[in-house]
Formats: structure tokens, C-alpha cells, sequence
């Protein structure tokens, strides 16, 4: 029974989604959608961790069955650099590429991305920078994710390392949603887990202040809560026991469901934040997003209790009471308990932040798109003061 009734948002909102495939062992589908969708030469783009797993050697089998070419780049960092994203650009043209492939987790897809951008619309990445900012369409991409949290298989989301200028940039624009996601919970059975807690917690996020934006819609609060109630019920379980098929799968959908949600309804502070960091520093974006989600909880709850009330209700904690702040304090508790159960024991001060820091880092959030949606608008003296909560 509902207990916590919220109001659905009955301005105009619209909803974006990639063609998905769900389930075990769709990732050698790969080859079959690479035809479907006119590929003659692939740029097959992955990491160095991929690259020793057999995870890559299934897929370019796919390819071969199929006769169909391609070239593999795989210099990629975690928090993909500019530049890498240039060299991509270049390997693509010099091959003669016509779509990519991306088989990764988030840094692999969104370098993916970016390549994509540069391959059709030219320039350098960083001029893409913000909202809408692509004329024409990239190639055809499919997207594999190997992690369940990030979700760049279906968002219109793609975030690059500015190098020069030390931060991390969002594109956000309907140009960079994948044409395919072929989303196997299997691969995600060789995550250790570290990686598995940081990427759940990037999920969590995301259907957090998906359901707390205020471009929430009804569809996106559908798949945020759901994917709250999947990842609070199983990610420690997919943690304790990698082998288990179920729990992975349901992380996966979390993740998928996160993404679908966070893609329309857009993020918050806690990604605005975790971009700054992640850029200067960087740092594991789920590790940051860990971190800082409880104290962005703390700055957000008046302007959206009953939101926050709801998710309570769904990852069934004890009924806070009528009292506004015992009822914050209960929910910034049970997330920062979360976070120590799934084994993120970091604050940002054992990262290397301090307070020398903290106001040229918040100078870089207060410009981040992500902060337009968040629920409470801040100003960068909220956001230093929410970096200095988290040290
Ligand atoms: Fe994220």
C-alpha cells in the first residue's frame, strides 16, 4: 500500500530511448546488429582491461563469422581525456570506419561517444561542451556495457576529462544515445568487488536525483524507484557472491532503469560535484558519487521531502515519523551505512581533497549543467560547503 503520495508532473515532458536488448548473452548479438545496421569497416573501441578478458575475443569472433571488418582502438583512461578521444577520431578516419562499437564500461562508451561526435561534426570534442550543442548525427553506435552502473548505452549523456583546463565536461544532447544496447548481465560476473560497489553506487545515484529533479516525469520517478528498490536489495548480495546470475541481472536492470531515468530527468549535485573532482583529481566516478551522495541528501531533503520520504518508503526503512529532520538525518544515515556495507569505506579527505582546494573545486561544479536540475538550485558557496561535509 502507498503510504507517501507524490504528485506526477503534468508538463509537457518527453521520454528518449535507445533499441535495447536485455539478457544473458546478448553481447554476441553484436555482429548481427553491426550488419543490420550497414557496417562495413567497425571501429571496435574498448579499454586495456577488456582487452585481456575473453569478453573481446567472443565479440570479434561475431565479426568474423559475419565477415565483417573492423580495428580496434583501446587507449582509453578511466575519465576518458580529450585527447584520446582526438585519437580515436583519427583511427576512425584513417581506417575508413562507418559505425563504432563500443564494448566497455562508462569511460569506454563515452569516449565512444565523443568519437562519434568529432567523426561527423569535426572541431575538438571540447567545443560540445552543455546541452544540445551537436548539429549532426554521429554513426551508427552500439554500445556493451561490462559494469552495471553507468548506463552511457542508453543516456543522452557523455562526459570527457578537459585535460587542460583539469575537469570533466557533460555533453548532453538526443545525438548521443546509442542506435543499440546490448546489455548481458554475464559480462558483468568478472567485475571484483570494488568496481561492482563503485558502479552500483553510480547507479543509486543516478536514479536518485533523477527522481528528485525537477524535470522528473512520470516515466523517469517509474524507473527511478525501481531501480532503487533493485540496487538497495542486491548490490550487496552481487558483491558477497559474483557468481550469482540473478543478483548480477538485477544490478544490470537497476543500472538500465537508472539510465532511462537519469537520461530524461537529467542529474543533480551530486554529479555536478563528482565531475569537478573526478576531473581534477582523478578519481573513480562511482567512488565520488559514494561519497558525496549522502551530504548532497542532507543539502537537498527540505526541497523535496516527500520525494525522499517515497524512496524511504521503497528501500524499506523504518517509518521516519512526522518530524522533517529526525527523518533526514534517519535517510543521510542509512546512506552512509549503505555506503560502508557495500564496501566504500573513503571519505574525500583519504582521496587527497582538502580545504586548499575545495572553493577552485566548487568553481568548477557551480558551471556544470547537472546543477540546473538539481531540486534546491545552489550557489558555489553551498557546493564548497558540501565538498568540506564530505572530507
Ligand atoms: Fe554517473
Amino acid at each position: 500500500m502507498e503510504t507517501h503520495l507524490i504528485d506526477i508532473q503534468l508538463n509537457p515532458r518527453k521520454f528518449v530511448a535507445p533499441e535495447y536488448v536485455f539478457g544473458v548473452d546478448v553481447r554476441l548479438m553484436a555482429g548481427v546488429f553491426c550488419k543490420k545496421l550497414g557496417g562495413r569497416k567497425i571501429l571496435l573501441v574498448t579499454d586495456q582491461g577488456i582487452v585481456n578478458t575473453s569478453w573481446l575475443k567472443e565479440i570479434e569472433n561475431e565479426l568474423q563469422k559475419l565477415s565483417l571488418e573492423y580495428v580496434v582502438f583501446s587507449a582509453i583512461s578511466p575519465n576518458p581525456r580529450d585527447y584520446e578521444v582526438m585519437q580515436g577520431k583519427l583511427i576512425y578516419e584513417q581506417n575508413k570506419c562507418n559505425m563504432i562499437l563500443a564494448l566497455g564500461g562508462g569511460s569506454v562508451m563515452d569516449c565512444a561517444k565523443g568519437i562519434g561526435i568529432v567523426s561527423t561534426n569535426q572541431g575538438y570534442i571540447c567545443d560540445y561542451e552543455g546541452v544540445d550543442m551537436i548539429d549532426r548525427p554521429m554513426p551508427p553506435l552500439i554500445c556493451i556495457p561490462t559494469t552495471g552502473g553507468t548506463a552511457a548505452d542508453v543516456s543522452q549523456f557523455a562526459i570527457i576529462n578537459n585535460t587542460s583546463e583539469r575537469y570533466k565536461f557533460a555533453i548532453i544532447s538526443k545525438a548521443v544515445v546509442p542506435d543499440v544496447a546490448l546489455i548481458d548481465p554475464l559480462v558483468l560476473t568478472s567485475m571484483d568487488a570494488f568496481l561492482t560497489a563503485c558502479t552500483g553506487m553510480d547507479a543509486l545515484s543516478h536514479a536518485f536525483e533523477a527522481f528528485v529533479s525537477n524535470a522528473n516525469s512520470a516515466f523517469t520517478d517509474l524507473y527511478a524507484l525501481e531501480s532503487i528498490q533493485l540496487i538497495s536489495r542486491n548490490l550487496r548480495e552481487s558483491i558477497n557472491n559474483p557468481n550469482d546470475i540473478q543478483a548480477r541481472g538485477k544490478v544490470m536492470l537497476a543500472s538500465l532503469y537508472a539510465g532511462l531515468a537519469f537520461s530524461n530527468a537529467s542529474l543533480g549535485c551530486v554529479h555536478s560535484l563528482a565531475h569537478s573532482l573526478g576531473g581534477y583529481l582523478d578519481l573513480p566516478h562511482g567512488e565520488c558519487n559514494a561519497i558525496l551522495l549522502p551530504h548532497v541528501v542532507d543539502f537537498n531533503f527540505d526541497s523535496a521531502p516527500e520525494r525522499y520520504l517515497k524512496i524511504a518508503e521503497i528501500i524499506g526503512m523504518s517509518p521516519p515519523g512526522k518530524n522533517l529532520q529526525e527523518a533526514k538525518k534517519m535517510f543521510t544515515q542509512y546512506l552512509l551505512d549503505f555506503k560502508q556495507s557495500v564496501g566504500i569505506h573513503t571519505t574525500l579527505k583519504d582521496k587527497g581533497v582538502t580545504t586548499d582546494v575545495t572553493p577552485q573545486l566548487a568553481t568548477k561544479a557551480i558551471k556544470d549543467p547537472c546543477n540546473a536540475t538539481n531540486p534546491k538550485p545552489p550557489v558555489k558557496e553551498d557546493l564548497e560547503v558540501i565538498y568540506k561535509e564530505a572530507l
